[in-house]
């Protein structure tokens, strides 16, 4: 008994050492401020902002061999051309107006138009200017030829027949389809053709939408209505049309495929 009275625990220090934590008297309000630190004034934040855009222009200059202060950075409010655009709106040229920006007067930008929406292409010059792979696209609306690939016939924004190139050419007389079933492909691939036409000019847009240094700069107005006879298949996109024969040779293999029993 009386060892375990000696043994008995001591109430637990902890108790204590909380105690002693609450006795602690907290700063009270009439404590001395640090007056050493002054109030922020936002001239001294100006003064950090403008040394840091300072260091990082110096260290850009640097890193890019004293080629850019903006790491290579080129927004669109840096460009003058963009920036002025910006500042008088879209532009709205008829097809002759649009023909004086086709690179032959350097002061002048360079614009191409596909589907009546204008670009400047300026920053392509090798590419769209005199002598370019693509001067014949400067200055002019050849979204026919961006189609077609023909871009000596082709230049222009009509589009009426470009979607026989993707309609085949009938070169199975002996193909067994009833006439109805004949006419009702004849719709369905014509309809499908000039999908693949608009899905064509669309691609095109967005790439020069999309692109990085060219960019958007207004509408074709004043276009004149397509009418008359529409202009016929350039001869190399002729030439490319898929053939019947071929697609129908291609449907009998894939029916008799390798590895199938054929009966
Ligand atoms: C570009 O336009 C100018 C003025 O309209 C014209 O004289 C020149 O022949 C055109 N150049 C090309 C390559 O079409
Ligand atoms: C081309 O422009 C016409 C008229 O602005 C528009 O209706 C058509 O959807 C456009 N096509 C494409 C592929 O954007």
């Amino acid at each position: 008994m009386a060892t375990a009275s000696s043994t008995r625990r001591r109430p637990p220090r902890v108790e204590s050492a909380a105690s002693k934590s609450t006795t602690s008297s907290p700063p009270s309000p009439d404590e001395p401020e640090d007056t050493t630190s002054r109030v922020i004034s936002p001239l001294d934040i100006l003064r950090v902002i403008l040394t840091l855009i300072f260091a990082s222009c110096l260290l850009s200059y640097y890193l890019t061999s004293g080629t850019s202060l903006l790491f290579k950075y080129n927004p669109w409010f840096l460009n003058p051309s963009q920036l002025s655009l910006w500042w008088t709106g879209p532009l709205a040229l008829t097809p002759e107006q649009l023909a004086l920006y086709n690179g032959s007067d350097p002061a002048k930008p360079i614009y191409l138009a596909i589907n009546g929406t204008i670009f400047d292409v300026s920053a392509g010059k090798h590419t769209y200017g005199p002598g370019g792979s693509y001067e014949v696209f400067a200055g002019r609306d050849a979204t026919r030829a961006f189609v077609t690939g023909c871009f000596l016939e082709d230049r222009t924004g009509d589009l009426r027949g470009a979607e026989m190139i993707y309609i085949p050419i009938e070169d199975d007389p002996e193909e067994e389809i009833s006439s109805s079933a004949r006419k009702l492909r004849a719709e369905k691939e014509r309809r499908e053709a000039k999908k693949k036409v608009q899905d064509e000019v669309r691609r095109w847009e967005q790439f020069y939408k999309k692109h990085k240094k060219y960019f958007e700069v207004g509408k074709l107005v004043g276009v004149p209505e397509y009418t008359g006879e529409p202009p016929k298949l350039c001869e190399p996109a002729e030439k490319g049309r898929p053939k019947r024969k071929n697609m129908n040779s291609k449907k009998e293999k894939k029916k008799h495929a390798p590895g199938k029993p054929v009966q």
